[in-house]
Order: C-alpha cells, then sequence, then structure tokens
C-alpha cells in the first residue's frame, strides 16, 4: 500500500492520506488511486462518506454508490448505506443496556428539503435510520422516542425483532456477572474460578468494557444536494432510556445544503452539549475547511472543560463534508491511531486518515 508523506503541523499531531489497503481485495474490481493522490484532497461530487472504516463501512458505501453515480439522491445513497451498517449484527446493532435491552438511537438530515427526523431509544427495529427517514417524511414532527418509536416502526410495516444476538447476550450475561463483584450475579462464590465461569471462544477476545457503535453516512450528489446519517446502538450498559447526542439534530448530526455535513462518534454527553455537528457546520460556512471544522470542534469541546478548570478530554471523533466533495475528520485521542473515514467518490474507494488531537488520551 502505497501512503502519502505524513507531517507534523503546529499542534504536534501527524495527519496522514491513505490509499485503500489490505481490505481493498475483497472489494473486487475497483479503482485504486496512486499515492496521496485522492484522500482529503479529494474535490467533486457525488461523495459519499462514513465514519465507519471496516469492511462492513465498505461495504455500505460499495452499495450506496451506486445510487449516486446514476444520479440519484445523497438521500438514498445516506439511507442505503446506514442500512448496511445496521443489519450487520457484528457490527453495530450489537451490545445492549445495563438491563440486556438494545435501544437504538438515529437521525437523518436532508439538505435538499431542510428537513430532518429521528428516533430515541427504539427498541426491536433493526435498520432504526430508516424509521428516522419516515419520522422525517411522513409526519411533521422531527423526533419519535421510545415504545412509541417501535410502534411508529411498526405501522409502516417494520418487523419488531430481538436484536441481541447470542454473542451480544453471552458478553452482556458476562458483564452483569462481572462489573459489581458486590452483586449476586454469577456463580456461587465458592465455585467461582473453577472453570465453570470460562468465556467461550467467542467471547474471549471480547472486551467487556463498555462499547459505542455509532456510524455516520454523509453524501452530496451530482445536483450538490447533502444528506446524512447518523445512527448507533449507544453506549453499551447505558442506563435505560438514556438517549445520546445521535438523534439529536445539531449533535450527532447536521445538514446544511448551502454548506456542507458533518457527524459525530464519541461519548455523546458531550456532543449533546457542544452542538458539536451544527458547529462543525457553521465552521464551514465561515471558510473552514472539513477538515479543519473537526478540528475546531475538538479544541472547542477540550476549552470548554479548561474554562472551568478541569483537564478532562472526552472522547469524540468528527467526520464532515462541504458542498465541494471535500471531507475531514478529527478525534480526541489516538487510541488506535489517527482517526480515520471512508470515502467513495468518482476515482476511488479509499480510508483517509485525519487528525487525532491530544493523543495523550488513553
Ligand atoms: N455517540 C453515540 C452515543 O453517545 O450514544
Amino acid at each position: 500500500m502505497a501512503q502519502r508523506p505524513s507531517r507534523v503541523d503546529r499542534r504536534g499531531f501527524v495527519r496522514t492520506a491513505v490509499a485503500l489497503g489490505a481490505g481493498a481485495a475483497a472489494l473486487g474490481s475497483l479503482p485504486r488511486q496512486a499515492v496521496g493522490a485522492a484522500g482529503g484532497d479529494y474535490r467533486g461530487r457525488p461523495v459519499i462518506i462514513t465514519s465507519h472504516t471496516n469492511e462492513t463501512g465498505h461495504e455500505a458505501l460499495s452499495q450506496a454508490w451506486p445510487i449516486l453515480e446514476s444520479g440519484g439522491r445523497a438521500m438514498d445513497a445516506v439511507e442505503r448505506g446506514a442500512n448496511v451498517i445496521e443489519v450487520d449484527p457484528e457490527d453495530h446493532s450489537g451490545l445492549p443496556n445495563l438491563d440486556g435491552v438494545v435501544q437504538l438511537d438515529a437521525s437523518c438530515m436532508d439538505g435538499r428539503t431542510y428537513n430532518a427526523g429521528s428516533v430515541g431509544a427504539i427498541e426491536g427495529i433493526k435498520t432504526p435510520s430508516s424509521v428516522a427517514r419516515l419520522v422525517m417524511e411522513r409526519t411533521d414532527h422531527v423526533m419519535i422516542v421510545g415504545r412509541a418509536a417501535t410502534e411508529f416502526a411498526k405501522s409502516f410495516g417494520f418487523a419488531e425483532e430481538d436484536l441481541m444476538t447470542p454473542e451480544s447476550r453471552e458478553i452482556w450475561l458476562r458483564w452483569r456477572e462481572n462489573h459489581d463483584p458486590a452483586d449476586f450475579w454469577g456463580p456461587p462464590e465458592h465455585l467461582r474460578g473453577n472453570g465453570s465461569d470460562a468465556p467461550s471462544d467467542a467471547l474471549r477476545d471480547r472486551t467487556i468494557q463498555y462499547e459505542h457503535g455509532t456510524t455516520n453516512v454523509l453524501a452530496v450528489d451530482a445536483n450538490g444536494d447533502i444528506a446524512g446519517i447518523t445512527t448507533t446502538s449507544g453506549y453499551s450498559w447505558k442506563l435505560p432510556g438514556r438517549v445520546g447526542d445521535s438523534p439529536i439534530i445539531g449533535a450527532g448530526l447536521y445538514v446544511d445544503n448551502s454548506v456542507g455535513a458533518a457527524g459525530a462518534t464519541g461519548r455523546g454527553e458531550d456532543v449533546i452539549k457542544s452542538c458539536a455537528s451544527y458547529f462543525i457546520v457553521m465552521r464551514m460556512r465561515e471558510g473552514r475547511t472539513p477538515q479543519q471544522a473537526c478540528e475546531d470542534a475538538v479544541e472547542m469541546i477540550v476549552d470548554r472543560y479548561r474554562a472551568i478548570g478541569n483537564d478532562y478530554v472526552p472522547g469524540e471523533k468528527f467526520v464532515a463534508i462541504d458542498k465541494s466533495g471535500e471531507y475531514g475528520c478529527a478525534s480526541m485521542g489516538s487510541g488506535d491511531g489517527a482517526p480515520r473515514l471512508t470515502v467513495r467518490h468518482a476515482d476511488a474507494l479509499e480510508v483517509y486518515a485525519g487528525a487525532a488531537l491530544y493523543p495523550s488520551r488513553s
């Protein structure tokens, strides 16, 4: 895999644009870019990005691209991409809340119509982003939550299903047995450690710490219309009824047809307090590039804590796209290297690496 030389800017972070590596082999005959010929420097439309950089993310954009390539709408493309990620049980709708119930949040926004829809804490529906789209297009509301959101989806023919997989149930059951040594879950005390509570092979490599399964999909179509979706299972082990940033328009997602779009993953509580996606789009409106605007959001959030004398650095990742088709991403921390996004444009499917600010965060 060829790679553009890295550079360190004044903040001391590394920004690298990479062509798609080994994972691309599974993607068939997609054209490859030469070293650094695309990545963050690509401008043009149509273009679609997702914060997901694994094989599911690549598949999502591969399925969404034909819609854009044939002149279709950005809204249809981002829904297709989000659905691919949502229905992969390994990837998204995985881990449940404290009570073992999967509660999903999702939002969509269509720049062409200046319309938005979302669902919060919806249960039993595999594709919450499509329900959010129905809220947007078939009601005069923006947000529907809880049991009513499930009933709303069912009224449109969605099937209510158990979203727990055997693996996610095992992970949750083990978490319940291990998170509080003072409770009564798990084998009787005198039998612990004798092998009866060993994890299965499937679970052995999985963390029992909390995880979140959020994704953003943003696109500009050939007409220049912009749309976005953010969809998530939220934090595992969250308190029942907790709603994160993903369904909050302006927090986990914002789209402005005259500017661009932004989406967030990571600790939703900070994204809500900072209205981060709206902030990023407004920064782009002021002339900042998508990359700069994402970095501005990271700085803005960290500065909020500094202003109260607190060095807290939360863990968000932002992605953004502008109406010209330029994109960027930034995060706090560098747990697994620079933050990345997957992009599909006329020349290639590739992974772009943005900027990790405050990389000392673990
Ligand atoms: N950003 C996803 C969540 O906090 O739920």
